[in-house]
């Protein structure tokens, strides 16, 4: 196993995320970035959420992929002459990529995107062993920041699974889905998975499953910082607050201070009002028509959609043609 290239940056300085915080925090409304829900706990939680029957993304998505694997193996066969080179963003568990490594016969190699690195590694450890012959590249980023990849003769596949552009509002996932293309190359292809706007009481249980897993993701945010950086959060003084906001098609996740109290971080003083939240994560939802047009503003042309038959998940490739 090599790491990619940006392996100098794979840890975000402490004084990044610092100053994150502590920007975040003292806006009016005060905000932190979803981006940071993500350490080993963190991850370990969203994939507990992966596994609630609530949360439909995942297992729709994952139902669809052997399909959509099928599909592009009949597509790529003949027209990717020196094979293929998937390129994963925000790669997780992996749990996804093998629907299509299993499909696709020509795939040579694998650059696994992800900010967190004990996580990332470790899931690649367990995809090398799978499968021996693939060449696979860790890469310790943060891909909401622009990447350079080594130059490939390959056929590009980028794969952005489970709605995470969602986190994005459209205007951020223009600018990432710009990025994304100038990293891949002119020609490249997108496979991206998207949620669908539906009715509220489905989405508003994803985001509220009873077992309480996805409050203690949400709340995982304020033990990192604890942990990380010297912050003094009481847990049990904040409440996970998630609900669909049916104007802007988003979920909105918040953790609400039940009391008026004041935080310390590393040396920073925060005060909460009773009743004030912090804006933890945005998931929008995109109707087809609407992200087929954003994507297309954004450079990238839609070749595909597949949709389950429920229409609750939503899976594009794209090509991007500049
Ligand atoms: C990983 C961003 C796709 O928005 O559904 C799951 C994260 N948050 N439950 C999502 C998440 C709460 C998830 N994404």
């Amino acid at each position: 196993m090599q790491y990619a290239e940006s392996r100098d940056a794979r840890e975000l300085p402490d004084n990044e995320f610092l100053a994150d915080v502590i920007l975040g925090l003292s806006q009016d409304q005060k905000t932190l970035s979803p981006k940071y829900f993500y350490d080993q706990q963190g991850s370990e939680y969203f994939d507990e959420i992966c596994d609630l029957q609530e949360y439909y993304p995942y297992r729709t998505e994952l139902a669809m992929l052997p399909t959509v694997a099928q599909d592009l193996g009949n597509y790529f066969t003949g027209n990717a002459p020196r094979g293929l080179e998937i390129v994963e963003f925000g790669a997780g568990s992996l749990r996804k990529v093998g629907a299509l490594l299993r499909s696709l016969q020509n795939v040579r190699s694998f650059t696994a995107i992800d900010i967190s690195e004990a996580h990332l590694i470790s899931a690649c450890r367990v995809l090398e062993s799978q499968y021996r012959e693939l060449s696979i590249h860790p890469c310790v980023h943060d891909f909401t920041k622009p990447l350079s990849l080594h130059p490939s003769e390959r056929t590009r596949l980028g794969f952005f699974p489970g709605s995470t552009i969602g986190n994005f509002t459209p205007q951020q996932a223009s600018v990432f889905l710009r990025n994304a293309g100038t990293t891949l190359g002119t020609g490249s292809f997108l496979l991206i998975g998207v949620d669908t706007q539906k009715p509220p009481t489905i989405l508003n249980q994803a985001y509220n499953d009873p077992k309480g897993i996805t409050a203690k993701f949400n709340k995982n945010v304020l033990e990192r910082i604890n942990r990380e950086l010297d912050g003094n959060f009481k847990l049990h003084n904040f409440a996970h607050h998630a609900f669909y906001n049916e104007t802007v098609g988003r979920i909105e996740m918040h953790l609400r201070s039940l009391k008026e109290q004041q935080v310390n971080i590393a040396g920073h003083t925060i005060e909460f009002s009773r009743g004030e939240s912090i804006h933890t994560e945005n998931s929008y939802k995109f109707k087809p028509d609407d992200f087929t047009e954003l994507a297309r503003q954004s450079g990238w042309v839609k070749h595909h959609l597949w949709l389950d038959s429920d229409k609750l998940f939503a899976v594009y490739l794209l090509q991007y043609a500049h």
